[in-house]
C-alpha cells in the first residue's frame, strides 16, 4: 500500500504547506504548554520533542498517518514470528533474542554457552597453548559484526572488566589488523571470528591473518587454534571449513538481522569486555524498551514518535540529512551504530510490492558528539541554510562524574538546541550593539527541528533501552513508508564486482568488461 495516496497523506501534505513558513519561536509563543504536550517521559527516559516544528494539529495527522500505515499490524506480524523480511523469507525476531524468561530455548542456551565461555575467561580458566591466561580479545567482523559491540564496549568503558582488553578489527585494510597483531602476545590472544554468513571477504582475510599469525607462533601446531579461536556464526559447515571445533562456535539464527544481532552470540565480545551481569542488564534494558514498544499507546510511543518525526522532517519539511549528537564522549560510536541501524534498514527505494516509493524514506544519518562537533560542522547547522534535523542525547549524571565537566556538557547542549531553534533575529543583534555593517553575519535564522533524550545516566541497562529505542525507530520508519526494513540488496552489487576486480589488481588479465575509468585505474595500479 503506498501510503502517499491515502487521505491521511494528502491532509498532511495540505497542512504542512501552511506550517511550513511559520518560525519555532512562534510557536512557543503561541503556546505555552507545549514542553508538556511534546514531551514524554518513560523508564526514566526523557524525550523532549517540543523543538520540532509540528502543532497539535500535525502531531494529530501524524498519528492518523501511523493508523493509516497499520502500524500495530507490522508491529504483531513481527512480534509473532511472521517472515516479514519477505525478499529473503525470513522471520525478525531480535527481540526474541532478550525475552528473558520467555525467550525460546535455542537463546537462552547460547546465552548460557556465553555465560560460561566468559565466566572461563574472566576467572583465567581458559589457557592459550602455552598456558598463559588470556589478556586480550580481538573481535574480527564488520558491519552488524563490529559496529554494536565495539559501539557498546566503548560506551560501557566505566563497567570494564580489569585484566582483559577487548579490540575490534573490521577493515580489510591490512593497517587495521598489522599494528594490532604487533602489539599482541600470541599466547594470550583469543579471537572471535564474528560473521553471520561467514562467507564476509574483509572478515575471512583478516580471520586468516590472524590465524597464521597465531600458527607461526606456535610452530604450526593446529592445536593452537582450538585454544586461540571462537566463531559467532549461522553458518556451522563454513566455521568447521575454517577449523573452528564445533565447542567454540556459538550460534544465532538467520532471523536475526546483521545490524539487531549485537544481543545474540555477537555480543559475546561485549560481555567479555563488560562483564556477563552488565550484559544482562543490557539486554534487559532493551526488554524494557521492546515491553514499551508492543504495549505503549501510538501518542506515546517513543520509537513511534521518532519515527513519524522523521517523516515529517525529511517528506514534509524537506531534511535530506539528520544529525546524531550525543553530549556524551562514551557514546562516540552511536553515529557509526545508528548509520547501519538506519540507513541498510530504510535507505531503499522501493515498497514492499516492488513500486517506487514516492519519496525518500531515510534521511543521511551522520554525527559527532558534542561538544566536539560545536566547534567543527555546527556553524553549517545555523548558518549554512540546509534543514538540519538533530537529535541530542545527554545524561542527567555523568559516566564519569569529575569536578564541573558535566555541567559545563550538559549547558552546551541545552544552548545549542534553543540557538538552533530560537536563532537569533536582526533585533537582538542590534540590541546588543553590533554596527550595521556586521549585522548579516551575526543573525542566526532558527528553525531547526531537534529533540532532546534525557537518559538517567550511561550504564548497560540505559545503553539497551536507549539502542532498542532507535532500533524500534527503525522498524516504524520501514513500516510507515511500507518498505522491508529488513534486507539490503544495494551492498551486493560492489561486493559482486570486487571479486571479479580483485584479480585484475595484481595480475594482468582482460579488463575490456570493464568502463573506461576502471581500466584506467586498474592501469594506473599497475595491474595490466
Ligand atoms: O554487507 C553488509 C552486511 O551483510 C551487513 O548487513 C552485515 O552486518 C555485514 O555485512 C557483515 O556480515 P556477516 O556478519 O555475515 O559477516
Amino acid at each position: 500500500m503506498n501510503l502517499i495516496h491515502t487521505p491521511a497523506w494528502q491532509a498532511l501534505a495540505t497542512h504542512a504547506a501552511s506550517l511550513r513558513s511559520r518560525h519555532l519561536r512562534e510557536l512557543f509563543a503561541e503556546d505555552t504548554q507545549r514542553f508538556t504536550r511534546f514531551s514524554r517521559q518513560h523508564d526514566g527516559l526523557l524525550l523532549d520533542f517540543s523543538k520540532q516544528r509540528i502543532t497539535a494539529d500535525t502531531y494529530h495527522l501524524l498519528l492518523g498517518l501511523a493508523a493509516a500505515a497499520d502500524i500495530d499490524g507490522w508491529r504483531q506480524k513481527m512480534l509473532d514470528g511472521e517472515a516479514i523480511n519477505h525478499t529473503e523469507g525470513r522471520a525478525v525476531r531480535h527481540v526474541a533474542l532478550r525475552a528473558g524468561n520467555n525467550a525460546p530455548p535455542e537463546v537462552r542456551a547460547v546465552l548460557e554457552r556465553m555465560k560460561t565461555c566468559c565466566e572461563s575467561i574472566h576467572s583465567g580458566t581458559w589457557r592459550g597453548y602455552t598456558g598463559e591466561r588470556i589478556t586480550d580479545i580481538v573481535n574480527i567482523g564488520i558491519g552488524g559484526s563490529d559496529l554494536g559491540p565495539r559501539m557498546a564496549a566503548r560506551a560501557l568503558a566505566a563497567q570494564q572488566q580489569p585484566d582483559l582488553r577487548v579490540h575490534f578489527v573490521a577493515n580489510v585494510d591490512s593497517a587495521d589488523i598489522a599494528p594490532l597483531l604487533a602489539r599482541l602476545n600470541p599466547r594470550s590472544t583469543l579471537f572471535i571470528i564474528a560473521s553471520k554468513t561467514f562467507t564476509t571477504q574483509e572478515t575471512l582475510i583478516n580471520a586468516a591473518t590472524a590465524r597464521a599469525w597465531l600458527l607461526a607462533a606456535a610452530a604450526g601446531d593446529e592445536a593452537a587454534v582450538a585454544r586461540h579461536f571462537i566463531a559467532l556464526s549461522t553458518a556451522r559447515e563454513q566455521t568447521r571449513a575454517f577449523g573452528i571445533a564445533d565447542d567454540n562456535v556459538f550460534e544465532f539464527w538467520d532471523w536475526v538481522g546483521g545490524r539487531f544481532s549485537m544481543w545474540s552470540a555477537i555480543g559475546l565480545s561485549l560481555a567479555l569486555a563488560i562483564g556477563w551481569r552488565q550484559f544482562e542488564q543490557l539486554l534487559a534494558g532493551a526488554r524494557a524498551m521492546d515491553e514499551h514498544f508492543a504495549s505503549a499507546p501510538a501518542a506515546d510511543n517513543l520509537p513511534l514518535i521518532l519515527a513519524l518525526l522523521s517523516v515529517w522532517n525529511t517528506h514534509f519539511l524537506g531534511a535530506r540529512t539528520a544529525a546524531v549528537l550525543p553530549y556524551s564522549q562514551s557514546l562516540e560510536r552511536l553515529p557509526a551504530y545508528l548509520q547501519q541501524l538506519e540507513m541498510e534498514s530504510n535507505g531503499k527505494q522501493t515498497d514492499r510490492e516492488g513500486q517506487p516509493l514516492s519519496g525518500i524514506a531515510c534521511p543521511v544519518v551522520w554525527g559527532e558528539p558534542g561538544t566536539n562537533g560545536q566547534h567543527s560542522f555546527y556553524q553549517l547547522i545555523h548558518q549554512g541554510g540546509q534543514l538540519i534535523p538533530c537529535d541530542f542525547i545527554a545524561l542527567t549524571a555523568s559516566d564519569f562524574p569529575l569536578h564541573s565537566h558535566h555541567p559545563s556538557l550538559l549547558a552546551n547542549c541545552l544552548a545549542q538546541s534553543a540557538a538552533l531553534a530560537f536563532g537569533q533575529t536582526a533585533e537582538e543583534v542590534r540590541a546588543a550593539g553590533v554596527p550595521e555593517n556586521l549585522l548579516p553575519f551575526k543573525i542566526f535564522p532558527g528553525n531547526q527541528p531537534s529533540t532532546t533524550l534525557l537518559l538517567p545516566t550511561l550504564n548497560a541497562w540505559t545503553l539497551g533501552q536507549l539502542l532498542a529505542l532507535y532500533e524500534h525507530k527503525t522498524f516504524y520508519l520501514g513500516a510507515l513508508w511500507n518498505i522491508n526494513s529488513f534486507d539490503q540488496w544495494g551492498v551486493e552489487l560492489g561486493k559482486t564486482l570486487a571479486r571479479r576486480i580483485e584479480p585484475l589488481i595484481t595480475q594482468t588479465g582482460d579488463d575490456s568488461a570493464f568502463d573506461a575509468s576502471t581500466r584506467g585505474l586498474l592501469a594506473a595500479l599497475g595491474g595490466r
